[in-house]
């Protein structure tokens, strides 16, 4: 991944397409009088029904796409979340996962495949995903890696009427949620909007109706201006899953900070990137529907917004330490035995998912539980709960 300020040209099909998204955007500005807010330009540059980034059926995740998740990586990583799950399953009766956001169905496949192994598969496994072209590829994988286990495999397109006993989980999905941005400066807080400048968006900014809100969770020795963002679907969704779950764990990977790290005065223009094929760069406002937007989690927040929804805070550690005490070091012994000629891919994507420098410090996985008390297993080498 290259963080650059040229990025390729898009083929024509592919420019024509964001320029029919585009005309929708201004329509909504239009239609909001001048300007529309940076959470809901993101909305609609990520889920507008049939030309949003995750929405259209373009391919975005692996080596085609834009990005790469861990899940694409190595299947270890699914193993280790496996394990996790298992520990969970097998304490509470005709327990099931909900997965969100399942991507390419690939963790799904993964997850069951592992789990079928140690004689511990889930009632259902459920996936909810926004994206129907998503759905679409994640049944494709669920048939070509485990057409044995398709049959516990149920899509939703809500959250389950009933709450259910079992597991919950999610990588990289809080980072792919609409975020508001705001710029501190000497006048107040702003929140920044996306506006017309002839054919061009383009940001303006206007006092935000949230600044009481920031400027609550903001140190005070900021170098002015400062300019970050915050997810105010956190609550209600974290809200929206607690109420979910009878029993078990909420797990959720992604990168990101505790606040302190979040919120830190270095960190002046917030942490908002845009991915394009592979380049990294920090323009929203152009091709929208053919660059993924994202923003870092606020593991703060993430754990507040858990407790006031009911739910315990279990455990929150660094993506290294969790694989490590998930079982890991095993799980790469027992791929081994299997493939010794594959030794060096392996040693290779278990290197892409600890190492500090690459995946192993950046990603954080939280535990938020409910009548769930049984220590779990990945955070047993190290828990830094008290660092959010
Ligand atoms: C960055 S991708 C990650 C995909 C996959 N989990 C992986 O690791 O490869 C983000 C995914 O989250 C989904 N998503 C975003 N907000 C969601 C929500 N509120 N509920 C369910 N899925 C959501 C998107 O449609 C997309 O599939």
């Amino acid at each position: 991944m290259h963080f650059t300020d040229t990025l390729p040209t898009p083929l024509a099909e592919a420019l024509a397409h964001s320029e029919q998204l585009k005309t929708l955007i201004c329509e909504k500005i239009q239609a909001q009088g001048g300007q529309l807010s940076f959470h809901d330009f993101m909305q609609t540059a990520l889920y507008e029904p049939k030309f949003g980034y995750y929405v259209a059926g373009l391919r975005k995740i692996g080596a085609e796409g834009d990005f790469v998740t861990a899940p694409e990586i190595s299947s270890l990583f699914s193993y280790c979340i496996a394990n996790q799950c298992a520990q969970v399953l097998a304490e509470l009766p005709n327990s099931s996962i909900l997965e969100l956001g399942a991507g390419s169905g690939r963790m799904a496949a993964d997850i069951l495949l592992r789990l079928e192994q140690l004689d511990c598969l889930p009632e259902t496994y459920f996936i909810l995903d926004l994206s129907p072209d998503l759905q679409v590829r994640q049944r494709e994988t669920l048939e070509f890696l485990a057409p044995h286990l398709l049959t516990k495999v149920k899509w939703l397109v809500n959250l389950p009427a009933h709450p259910f006993q079992g597991v919950i989980l999610g990588n990289e999905v809080l980072d792919a949620m609409p975020v508001e941005l705001f710029t501190v400066k000497d006048t107040g807080i702003a929140s920044l909007y996306v506006s017309l400048d002839k054919n061009d968006l383009v940001f303006t900014e206007q006092a935000s109706q949230h600044a009481d809100a920031i400027q609550a969770f903001l140190p005070p020795d900021l170098v002015l201006p400062y300019t970050s963002e915050f997810n105010p679907s956190l609550k209600p969704w974290i809200h929206s899953l607690a109420d979910c779950l009878a029993a078990g764990l909420l797990l959720l990977i992604d990168y990101g900070y505790e606040r302190a790290d979040y919120y830190h005065p270095e960190r002046r223009q917030g942490t908002l990137l845009c991915h394009y094929q592979h380049r990294v760069h920090d323009n929203p406002l152009i091709y929208p529907g053919l660059q993924d937007l994202t923003a870092s989690v606020d593991f703060t927040a993430t754990a507040e917004a858990g407790v006031e929804a009911g739910l315990e805070l279990a455990g929150y550690t660094t993506q290294a330490v969790f694989l490590a005490s998930s079982g890991l070091e095993d799980l790469f012994i027992e791929a081994l035995n299997g493939a010794p000629e594959a030794r060096y891919q392996l040693a290779q994507q278990v290197r892409s998912l600890s190492l500090p420098s690459e995946m192993g410090e950046r990603f954080k996985v939280i535990a938020l539980t409910k009548r769930f008390t049984t220590p779990l297993l990945g955070f047993r080498l190290s828990d830094r709960q008290h660092r959010l």
